[in-house]
């Protein structure tokens, strides 16, 4: 991903999100690429358009999935599976064992894809996200690159 994909991938996914006030802002994607996270957009190979983007960011011996998102019109083709397998490679040539994130626990969609991929829940940040009205909790969750098939 570059500076220049940013435009492209915030409209993408304001329409991808069920709400659009949890996409990310331009300053997140500027301030990722800026400190050098792992950033990946997928792109349709017939038009160039963006249909998918992940970051992440490295710590010590763990990665962080901080977002993810794929066009709402590709949504369920194995897109977000197809990311996150690029990071789990990453992840393994690095010698990465672990992989955390966070999710909101009214992202079913979400939830179904980590769930899915292997991703166990191991605790809750309390009032975690902004929400309407209020604040929602964040589910964390951690992959086993080591024990995953994924
Ligand atoms: C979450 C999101 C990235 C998933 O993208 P996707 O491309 O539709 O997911 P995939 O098609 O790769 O699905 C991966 C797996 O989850 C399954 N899955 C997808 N959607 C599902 C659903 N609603 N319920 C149950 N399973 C589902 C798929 O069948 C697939 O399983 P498989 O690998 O065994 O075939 C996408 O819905 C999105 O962009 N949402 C808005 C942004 C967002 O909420 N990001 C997460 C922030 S934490």
């Amino acid at each position: 991903m570059t500076e220049d994909d940013i435009p492209a991938v915030l409209d993408m996914e304001r329409l991808a999100c069920p709400h659009p006030a949890h996409a990310w802002s331009e300053d997140n994607y500027r301030s990722s690429l800026r400190s050098g996270y792992w950033t990946r957009v997928r792109t349709h190979l017939g038009t160039g358009q963006i249909i998918g983007v992940c970051v992440a960011m490295d710590g010590v011996d763990e990665m962080h999935l901080l977002n993810i998102a794929v066009d709402k019109d590709w949504h369920g083709t194995g897109l977000a599976r197809g990311l996150l397998g690029a990071l789990y490679a990453s992840c393994r040539q690095a010698g990465v064992p672990l992989l955390w994130l966070e999710v909101r626990p009214s992202n079913e969609r979400a939830l179904a894809v980590y769930r899915r991929q292997g991703f166990v829940e191991v605790g809750v940040r309390k009032g975690y996200y902004p929400a309407p009205g209020g604040r929602e909790d964040a589910l964390v969750m951690r992959l086993d690159l080591k024990a995953a098939q994924a």
